[in-house]
């Protein structure tokens, strides 16, 4: 019997929602909003769909109410404002940090037990700071980032290919930033041949960098953030965790020596199952990689910083 809370009822939190209960991956989700009335009703258009799309999950939403997200096995954080065109994820640390520091707290109180998937950007220091704040051990404590930007990756690389995306492999690992995410282009394969023996140079490069901008193109396109991949990218991680898939996922988590960074929660390739981060998995980077991996730490240090700056740590 597994329950998972899905803070947060805005585009993000109501997709991953929607996708957990659609794919029957917990018995129970609860949507929690703090807008009065736009969780239950969301809730309820989701459970009018029980009848045409065909799953029995049950699917409860409510306003402030944490005593209803009790004994959750996953905790979903989306909470905060999602950003506008132009804005870097970076910008909304001074509203989101206060309002993630207080939803983890409430949901800790309900739910000892269970393993937070921090969306709510800036997501690396969001995913710091619920780790800092709840002084929960690092395996509980996971941000999605990696396999949002991971899933831009192998859809540009199979739009450049020409491929079918669910044969290009491809991972996204530092932070989840418009200039601190590493595309793996040496490690990106097609059917097992690496990308870099199909793709020209400069065809590869602009698949890199189309990808590290990936999310700021469709909050251009959108006027807001994008929300079904990463609502589903939640839910993947979710599920995983649920069904001890032992997915290896690019996942944000506390480093301590690992990738020669300490003190920091960034993307690393991680398996996730039902403990959470069961392993950091080492990729060997080449200089040129570990060179970049240490720049992006460094980016998300000083967002980290901010935190203390702002009486949030
Ligand atoms: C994005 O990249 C929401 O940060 C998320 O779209």
């Amino acid at each position: 019997m597994a329950k998972v809370t899905v803070v947060g009822a805005g585009n993000v939190g109501a997709t991953c929602a929607n996708v957990l209960a659609f794919k029957k991956v917990a018995d129970t989700v609860v949507m929690l909003d703090v807008k009065q009335g736009v969780a239950e009703g969301k809730a309820i258009d989701m459970l009018q769909t029980v009848q045409t799309l065909g799953f029995e999950t049950k699917v409860l939403g409510v306003t402030n109410d944490y005593a209803a997200t009790a004994d959750s096995d996953v905790i979903v954080v989306t909470s905060g404002i999602p950003r506008k065109p132009g804005m870097t994820r970076e910008e909304l640390i001074g509203t989101n940090a206060n309002i993630v520091k207080s939803v983890v707290s409430q949901c800790l109180n309900y739910s000892p037990n269970a393993v937070f998937v921090i969306i709510s950007n800036p997501m690396d220091t969001m995913t710091y700071l619920t780790l800092k704040a709840t002084g929960l051990p690092k395996n509980k404590v996971i941000g999605m980032g990696g396999a949002l930007d991971s899933s831009r990756f192998k859809y540009y690389l199979s739009a450049a290919l020409q491929a079918n995306p669910a044969e290009v492999e491809g991972l996204v690992i530092g932070g989840h930033g418009d200039t601190t995410m590493i595309p793996l282009k040496r490690l990106a394969t097609y059917n097992g041949t690496p990308v870099a023996q199909l793709l020209a140079a400069d065809a590869l490069d602009k698949v890199v960098a189309d990808t590290m901008v990936g999310g700021a193109t469709l909050t251009g396109l959108l006027g807001t953030s994008a929300w079904y991949a990463p609502g589903a990218a939640g839910a993947y991680v979710v599920e995983s965790i649920i069904n001890d898939y032992q997915r290896l996922i690019p996942s944000c988590v506390y480093l301590e020596g690992e990738y020669g960074q300490n003190d920091i929660c960034i993307g690393v390739p991680a398996i996730i199952g039902r403990n959470g981060v069961e392993r950091i998995v080492d990729l060997n980077l080449s200089a040129e990689e570990q060179a970049l991996f240490e720049k992006s730490a460094d980016a998300v240090r000083k967002t980290n910083a901010v935190l203390t700056e702002i009486k949030a740590l």
